[in-house]
């Protein structure tokens, strides 16, 4: 059923001869159900390292937190993204995600520095002035409402927030969609979606009508890519000029805490020793913009449909975020005392994990190792290799995780360990995690992978997870949500993050007469109980 265009994408197949051939139809791929569902289904059946084969071509799913290990960690620098690179190079260049190894080692030691904590200072302070303009749009929503309540999408509320604070967190563009629309948001979108399509399209269930839609749709995605640039292209010019007028020292000694622009392209422009041209800085905002938009947006609209479904997390976190913000701005310092809170967004994260398939391709022949209970002699794999790490499975997994599907922010409060592995993975030890705010790869010794880990561990996790943090707080602290549907009807649609498949639609009621109404029903209640 393959055609001669999904071929292409593959490699041909140089998996190891004694892989575990997963006994299914390709064809199962192209149903309703998302892909990393299905390959679950066949991780249940074949084990943690198996074989998807279609025609001469195949690809190997990873779903053991030993041999995952060793694919991001221990010898990294011998996979690269693959079948990913080739989809995202025509909109990210040579951006950290897609580069190739030489020019990712000089940029990544550029970028990472520029995550310093008076960034993150003034981040915190971003993040608190954004998710207001969020609260202001609910608050004159309800407003505007006959009954005291409004019916809003969250997952459409937390896309506009999360543009807005990459706009000015990378770049210092003020994007204004919560409020506005404009053609540069239109065409973000645009690209947005063209790059969520063409990383489905690594997945072999093609559908050919689409192809006959390819030219205009392309033609689409080049005006939308022309009109970013332009945007970028303008703000690189003026924050060379700024930078230019300023001598070495000055620029050495600047505080970006208390700068009107703080932004990462700021730093980058400032550090003239890095010296990146025009070309290069643009492939590094634009990255950072996709990386970080859509992922942050799905991490807030997740962990609200986990909350509002548990009343018992809701009511923890509701009185932990009372006692340490209360009605006060929050500052860097009161995400350190949230640590509910941010065990919350680590447990929707593990639920529901952005994006829930990481992709790599071996450069040269290696021997994946045997993992928890694979073949002893590990499997001998070829250059060219293609591979799926399942975050999805390692996330889910039966064997790693009590009661998997329960959504349990108090399990990273736990340590856990599981003797039927004889020592060969490390269990869950919150104290491991290496001091880290949040529960991370360390701590679950590779089976808790929300950022990825090793060498090419997302740059920008701080900055979604402090995001995510000062977000829910500010929104939980003022209204009540509801899921306005049931909350089957949500659905799950895969791109490269998972999105719902109808809207994340909640009825929001202002939290103080939410309380308030419950005081009077029960008040009512007494009443008539005393009659
Ligand atoms: C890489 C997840 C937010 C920038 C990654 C990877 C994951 C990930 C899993 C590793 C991919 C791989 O190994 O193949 C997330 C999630 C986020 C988030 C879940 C939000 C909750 C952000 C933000 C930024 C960002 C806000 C930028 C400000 C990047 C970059 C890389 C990356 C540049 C590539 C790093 C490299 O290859 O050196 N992200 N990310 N991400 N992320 Fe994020």
């Amino acid at each position: 059923m393959l055609t001669e265009f999904s071929q292409g994408y593959f490699q041909p197949d140089v998996g190891g001869k004694n892989i575990p051939v997963a006994q299914g139809e390709l064809s199962d791929l192209a149903g309703d159900e998302p892909l990393f569902k299905a390959l679950y289904q066949w991780f249940i059946e074949s084990g943690g390292v198996y074989k998807l084969e279609f025609g001469p071509k195949a690809f190997i799913v990873i779903s053991d937190p030993v041999v995952v290990r060793y694919l991001l960690k221990e010898n990294a620098f011998n996979y690269d993204k693959g079948v990913l690179a080739e989809i995202l190079e025509p909109i990210m260049g040579k951006g950290l995600i897609p580069a190739d190894l030489d020019t990712w080692r000089v940029r990544r030691r550029a970028i990472v520095p520029a995550f310093h904590k008076a960034y993150y200072e003034a981040m915190v302070a971003m993040f608190m002035r954004c998710s207001e303009r969020s609260c202001d749009k609910l608050r004159n929503a309800i407003a505007a409402s006959s009954d005291g309540s409004a019916v809003v999408n969250m997952e459409a509320e937390f896309l506009n927030l999360g543009l807005d604070i990459i706009g000015l967190g990378v770049f210092n563009y003020e994007f204004g969609s919560i409020t506005t629309e404009s053609p540069v948001i239109k065409a973000v979108y645009g690209v947005l979606k063209e790059a969520e399509h063409r990383s489905t399209f690594y997945i072999p269930y093609w559908n050919v009508p689409l192809l006959r839609a390819i030219v205009p749709r392309q033609r689409a995605f080049a005006a939308d890519i022309k009109v970013i640039n332009e945007c970028l292209d303008g703000l690189i010019l003026q924050a060379r000029a700024v930078s230019e007028q300023l001598d070495e020292e000055v620029l050495q000694n600047r505080d970006y805490s208390t700068l009107s622009d703080p932004s990462l392209l700021r730093f980058l422009v400032d550090m003239r020793g890095a010296d990146p041209d025009d070309k290069q800085l643009r492939d590094d905002l634009m990255t950072m913009l996709i990386a970080g938009h859509e992922t942050t947006a799905a991490v807030l609209t997740w962990a609200l449909f986990c909350v509002v479904q548990n009343p018992q997390v809701e009511a923890r976190l509701l009185a932990e975020i009372d006692a340490v913000i209360g009605d006060r701005d929050p500052g860097l310092e009161d995400i350190k005392a949230l640590s509910y809170t941010r065990a919350t967004l680590a447990e929707s994260l593990r639920l529901y994990p952005q994006p829930p398939l990481l992709i790599r391709r071996a450069l040269s022949e290696d021997t994946l190792p045997p993992g928890l209970n694979g073949d002893p002699n590990g499997y001998p794999i070829g250059k060219g290799a293609d591979l799926f790490i399942s975050v999805w499975n390692l996330h889910h997994s039966p064997h790693l995780w009590k009661e998997p599907e329960l959504f349990r922010p108090e399990r990273f409060e736990e340590v856990y360990t599981n003797d039927a592995f004889g020592g060969k993975w490390a269990g869950y030890q919150p104290e491991a995690g290496r001091g880290a705010l949040y529960p991370n790869e360390v701590a679950s010794d590779f089976a808790f992978i929300p950022f990825g880990g090793g060498a090419r561990k997302c740059v920008g996790d701080q900055f979604a997870l402090f995001e995510a943090t000062v977000a829910l707080a500010m929104l939980l602290r003022r209204f009540n949500f509801r899921l306005a549907v049931p909350a089957e009807q949500v659905g799950m649609a895969t791109g490269a993050t998972i999105h719902t498949a109808n809207g994340m639609m909640m009825r929001v009621t202002p939290r103080q007469a939410a309380a308030g109404q419950q005081q009077q029903q029960q008040q009512q209640e007494t009443a008539a109980a005393t009659v």
